[in-house]
């Protein structure tokens, strides 16, 4: 069975969706561990309520740096849980070597754009001030650019007129829910993991 690691800094909802698709019997994985660098995330309640093996990924001298030494104690941790897979769920900072040396082709990313389109922080507000007609969801593998790397899966919805960023985002997000836990099982089955 396949065994999940995730990064997330935030609220944790596609790392629900992902509990969600386990528990339907939509996934064939489990989650070993969560780590996120916010020590108030809501994503690290989540782990909790659900059992699952957590921490804190101490960046606090740094406001968007991942040190280093900091990324080669994250890989020793996933290591650690066996981890195959590492999903980054609303992770905010960028992940570079040792990390991805760790996990080669082995950390994946959602992103709430048609990417290349709108990379890094809010890219609902992207295109929205972009006037952009369409915009959507990208799974992807993480390479050390920001947003950039192989596509795994990518779905397009259209941009409301006179619809506000926040509605655009939470539209976004429900197709997020729904992809993330397809991506990692095309994915994982087409690398054998
Ligand atoms: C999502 O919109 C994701 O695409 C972006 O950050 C947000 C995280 O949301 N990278 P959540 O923490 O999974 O609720």
């Amino acid at each position: 069975m396949l065994t999940l690691g995730i990064l997330g800094s935030g609220s944790g909802s596609n790392m629900q969706a992902i509990l969600d698709a386990i528990s339907r019997g939509g996934l064939s994985a489990r989650i070993a561990m969560v780590l996120s660098d916010n020590p108030d995330a809501f994503i690290l309640e989540r782990a909790a309520i659900n059992g699952i093996p957590s921490g804190v990924i101490d960046c606090a001298a740094h406001r968007s740096k991942f040190p280093e030494s900091v990324q080669q104690h994250t890989a020793r941790k996933l290591q650690d849980a066996g981890v195959d897979l590492v999903c980054l769920a609303g992770f905010m900072r960028l992940v570079k070597q040792p990390l991805l040396d760790a996990f080669p082709s082995r950390i994946i990313n959602i992103h709430p754009s048609l990417l290349p389109e709108f990379p890094g922080v809010e890219a609902w507000q992207q295109a929205i001030a972009a006037k952009a007609r369409e915009t959507g969801v990208t799974v992807h593998v993480v390479d050390s650019g920001m947003d950039t790397g192989p596509i795994i899966l990518q779905e397009a919805i259209p941009v409301l007129p006179d619809e506000t960023p926040g509605q655009l985002h939470a539209r976004l997000q429900i197709v997020e829910h729904r992809i993330y836990p397809e991506a990692i099982k095309q994915y994982s089955r087409n690398f054998k993991l």
